[in-house]
């Protein structure tokens, strides 16, 4: 029998073929020792024919099947996608577009979250499910929905958005207050002037388009939690999630939401080949801060990535031989329960049919499915991989909550000594306001990230609402929308001891988005001992070398340092890097945007003088260290073999570095 210690398989949609290849995948499933398909993701017109007519008898045989295969089930509601019964009878339940386009049926998606007939018709399907199959043998998790984050701006939605807002600001005067209303004379007279962001003639009012993230988060969570305490009505024990989908599109905050899932879970596709490697960490390093700060344990689960391919600029790259386990214990080691898949069979016609899957079109002969079959093999048997079942089992599924944050367990557990600041609404806020120069907040973040990463440090990427005691240094690179108590946490941290690296761009508005005056950034001006007098972003392509021969790109800022000793200059003498001796901490500040070597030597020096070291020193890039509790772990993500402390690393290998 498979083990059930982790979640390895795929989203499986039997639904699509005739019952003889569910046999046919049940028994390749058994074979490649997969021990979780997730079913149901987008069966609703199959599930509900026509409304409130139910056919569940196709998924009990499903669930029996994989049940009688030794296979859990992660049983999803289908809500993601309503049939066309529905979208024919509610024709308000669609969504409208920002530029007042309504869309039609005909891919998925389609529906406002805030329609009242939605919302009924999810929560039916969802409480028929439950009623059914929450003490079904083979339901492990229940899974709601799929990757929240759609956006609508209907009528629907104007009238939550002000009932919303009427919560959030109390008085019409605190909303035009927080909305800064004045300019281009926008203040509002009645509750009833107030809109979604439409389309607008020119630029939008920031305030509102980050508001109306906000509240779309909310209703998104309103409707993920209807569905989970439906399912929890019929079955206490049961444990419900849904899976994230990162990006700066997706209006979710998934550090809230991350309090309200049983286990937190992500689905994540790479935008490069070369790229996977370090991207897989940033955002398994997330789910695990995420998951760790809801008081989650720190466990988590990847729910979906692609078997064979990263699709770079819209070409569908091959992974190389190796890199589909690589990948997948890569993600074991950072704190996944497992690495799940989207998806089991390539699908013979539909929109995502020539999306790669574990079963190609070409049958289960093929290279990726023989790499799955043997990345079972490997997380089954003790012997051949045992440290990545052994290494968790301190941190059972899915409640223990001995990694909490600042819990002294939380080293021990793999989570590491340095870590980087990680605001999905900081983000919004960088998206929504119309900046000096284009910032993409997420890439600033994972280009620190990627630094300690390739110098093989374990980087913890934390939210903030994590406890930040108990990390010799923390990165907050480009926190531009940064809230008073964020601003005293890390007061308190460089106060206790921390060594704090704040970048340019940081602490520069409240949460409505208005600037904190007086010099910049407002909010860390004191603790840094520096004052931003203005702004100056490079045209693409400028540098600027700064007298310790470091290299600027992108932006630049005129700055004084009142009470802050000056590491590095720019060519007219100016303050570029300072750092400030502060409590028993140290808080330095990066007022330009530095090319990745000299990012990299700077945070050398810093962690350095904090006592941060390396998992292991002087690692080859592309080789990727990870401390789990089981010992370290070597993923050699080059195609060259690297000798990293005095063991040999074949191109592509992965290794236990022995105590
Ligand atoms: C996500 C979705 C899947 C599928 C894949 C394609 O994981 O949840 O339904 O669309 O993306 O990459
Ligand atoms: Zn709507």
């Amino acid at each position: 029998m498979p083990t059930k210690s982790f979640f390895h398989g795929a989203d499986w949609n039997p639904e699509q073929w005739p019952e003889p290849v569910w046999a046919q995948d049940l028994a390749l499933m058994r074979e490649a020792r997969v021990t979780a398909a997730t079913v149901g993701v987008f069966s609703w017109s199959r599930l509900e024919p026509s409304p409130g007519v139910y056919d569940f008898g196709w998924l009990d045989r499903v669930l029996d099947g994989l049940h009688a295969h030794g296979i859990d089930a992660v049983l999803a509601t289908p809500t993601a996608s309503p049939p066309p019964w529905f979208t024919q009878a509610h024709p308000d339940a669609l969504a409208l577009r920002r530029d007042g386009v309504r869309l039609v049926h005909g891919s998925r998606d389609t529906y406002c979250v805030n329609a009242p007939a939605y919302r009924a018709a999810s929560l039916g399907i969802a409480s028929a499910l439950a009623e059914r199959y929450a003490r079904h043998p083979a339901v492990r998790l229940w899974h709601v929905h799929n990757e929240y984050g759609t956006w609508c701006f209907c009528d629907h939605c104007a009238r939550a958005f002000r009932g919303w807002l009427r919560e959030r600001h109390g008085t019409l005067d605190a909303l035009n207050d927080a909305w800064t209303t004045d300019f281009w004379s926008q203040r509002y007279a009645d509750w009833a002037q107030v809109l979604p962001p439409r389309a607008t003639q020119y630029l939008g009012n920031p305030a509102q388009e980050l508001d109306y993230r906000r509240f779309l988060s909310d209703r998104m969570l309103a409707a993920y939690t209807a569905q989970r305490d439906a399912i929890k009505q019929v079955a206490p024990q049961a444990q419900v999630t849904t899976n994230f989908v990162l990006g700066g599109w997706v209006p979710v905050d998934h550090a809230r939401w991350s309090t309200e899932v049983d286990l937190v879970a992500i689905d994540h596709y790479p935008s490069s080949l070369d790229g996977a490697p370090a991207q897989s960490a940033f955002a398994a390093d997330a789910a695990r801060g995420w998951s760790a700060a809801a008081g989650r344990g720190g466990r988590w689960l990847l729910m979906e990535h692609a078997p064979a391919h990263v699709t770079e600029d819209g070409v569908q790259r091959r992974k190389p031989p190796g890199m589909l386990a690589r990948i997948a214990l890569a993600h074991i080691a950072r704190g996944s329960a497992g690495a799940m898949y989207f998806q089991w069979r390539a699908s013979a016609g539909g929109a995502e049919q020539w999306h790669s899957a574990l079963v190609g079109h070409a049958g289960p002969d093929t290279r990726t499915y023989r790499e799955f079959r043997a990345l079972g093999e490997n997380l089954a048997t003790e012997g051949r991989a045992p440290s990545y079942r052994s290494a968790y089992r301190k941190v059972p599924f899915p409640t223990d909550d001995a990694c909490a944050a600042g819990d002294a367990e939380v080293h021990e557990a793999g989570c590491g000594d340095v870590a980087v600041w990680f605001d999905e609404v900081c983000g919004w806020g960088v998206g929504a306001s119309h900046l000096p120069a284009p910032v993409d907040y997420q890439g600033i973040v994972e280009d620190w990230h990627r630094a300690l990463w390739l110098r093989g440090h374990h980087v913890d990427v934390v939210p903030p609402a994590a406890t930040l005691a108990g990390y010799r240094v923390l990165v907050v690179p480009a926190a531009y929308l940064l809230s008073d108590e964020s601003a005293r946490s890390l007061d308190e941290y460089v106060h206790e001891g921390g060594h704090l690296v704040v970048t340019y761009l940081s602490g520069i508005v409240d949460e409505h988005l208005r600037v904190r005056g007086g010099g910049y950034p407002g909010a860390l001006r004191d603790l840094l001992g520096i004052r931003v007098e203005e702004f100056d972003p490079l045209p693409p392509g400028a540098v600027v070398t700064l007298d310790t021969g470091d290299v600027a790109t992108g932006w630049t800022e005129h700055l004084t340092a009142p009470r802050a000793a000056v590491l590095a200059r720019y060519p007219d003498g100016r303050p570029a890097v300072t750092r400030r001796e502060y409590g028993a901490g140290v808080a330095y500040y990066v007022s330009c945007a530095l090319d990745e070597a000299s990012t990299a030597r700077l945070l050398e020096g810093i962690c350095a003088a904090a006592g941060a070291s390396p998992i292991v020193p002087g690692l080859p890039d592309g080789v990727e260290a990870v401390h789990t509790p089981d010992g370290v772990w070597l993923f050699n993500h080059t195609d060259e073999p690297h000798e990293v402390a005095g063991r040999q690393l074949p191109p592509g290998a992965v290794a236990r570095l022995a105590d």
